[in-house]
């Protein structure tokens, strides 16, 4: 039987063909498809060993039949295994990397000074440095057209393309993370879930004095376009938070509401309860609020 490629070869490149086959395949979204699914993982360790348990059952069938040969085709059998490419290969491309000349040649590079017995090889230079050198003058060449000749992008623009990057990022973030709403920040959520948690809150913390309607009483009516301390999400929002004026009833909420539920509150009375015609309104209190004239 005659291997064309090592074990050590064959096992990792279809190991590694079936693991990129499936990242290719398998649609995950993000993650690579081994973390996003673990089954695809006890997959590839399924497939592992069944490759292992091939390579063991081909050795040992090697094995049985290399006994069954007669002596001097056991010999030849040896002798090819001992020749075989990839040792060839690997020697001979480590040999043209590092240029040594084999000790038996060094009397064709000896330089024919002698200091007591001390002489001196003209070896070339490794040949993997050599060419790391060139790569570096291949790199530098054009590095030079691309930033001092054609213009290429600047620190400058680089700078302001990471910047650019990372107020997209914030946003993003700011969207998912609703807890880091400020008076300065927040919007108007329309979100249901919001709009029912912002309900319960209120129905549990602002009733006694808004009403269930919001019609009013030891509060002022929400429910009307007055207002003492300004309408609008971020006015509402920086009431709840910070409280009414000085001994009026309203406490300042961010004691005891987290930001994205002072959010939650405020979006609700702004969606749900301002506008509606409530049972028994209590009058007018401040000024009409209107968007364009706030501050
Ligand atoms: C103890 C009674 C009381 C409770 C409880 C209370 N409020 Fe108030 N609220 C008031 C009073 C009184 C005012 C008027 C404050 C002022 O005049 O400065 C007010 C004002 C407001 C305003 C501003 C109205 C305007 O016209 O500018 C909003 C919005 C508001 N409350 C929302 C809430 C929310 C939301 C809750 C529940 C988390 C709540 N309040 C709980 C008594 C209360």
């Amino acid at each position: 039987m005659k291997n064309i490629t090592p074990w050590w070869i064959r096992v990792p490149i279809i190991f590694f063909l079936i693991f990129g086959l499936m990242e290719y395949f398998i649609d995950s979204g993000e993650q690579p498809a081994i973390i996003e699914y673990p089954i695809v993982a006890l997959f590839l360790v399924l497939v592992l060993f069944i490759l292992i348990a091939i390579e063991l059952i081909l050795k040992s069938v090697e094995n049985v039949m290399f006994q069954t040969l007669p002596p001097e085709a056991k010999e030849r059998y040896e002798l090819s295994k001992s020749k075989q490419w990839e040792w060839k290969w690997g020697k001979e491309t480590w040999k043209k990397l590092t240029g040594n000349k084999p000790i038996e040649e060094e009397n064709e590079i000896i330089l024919d000074h002698n200091y007591d017995g001390i002489r001196e090889l003209d070896n070339n230079l490794p040949p993997w440095w050599v060419y790391m050198f060139y790569a570096t003058i291949v790199f530098g060449i054009i590095y030079l057209a691309r930033f001092h000749v054609f213009d290429g992008y600047t620190q400058d623009m680089e700078y302001e393309q990471e910047v650019a990057e990372a107020q997209i990022a914030i946003e993003a973030y700011k969207k998912t993370a609703k807890g880091l709403v400020d008076a300065n920040t927040v919007e108007l959520l329309t979100d249901a879930t919001d709009i029912k948690a912002g309900e319960a809150i209120f129905t549990s913390s602002c009733v006694a004095c808004h009403m269930a309607d919001g019609g009013g009483g030891i509060g002022p009516n929400l429910t009307d376009e007055y207002w003492i301390l300004g309408g609008g999400i971020k006015n509402v929002f920086h009431t709840i938070s910070e409280g009414g004026r000085d001994g009026k009833g309203m406490i300042a909420w961010k004691q005891t509401l987290k930001p994205a539920q002072i959010a939650q509150v405020a979006s609700y009375i702004l969606t749900e309860i301002n506008g509606t015609t409530p049972a028994n309104p209590k009058a007018p209190e401040g000024d009409i609020w209107t968007a364009e004239a706030a501050p």
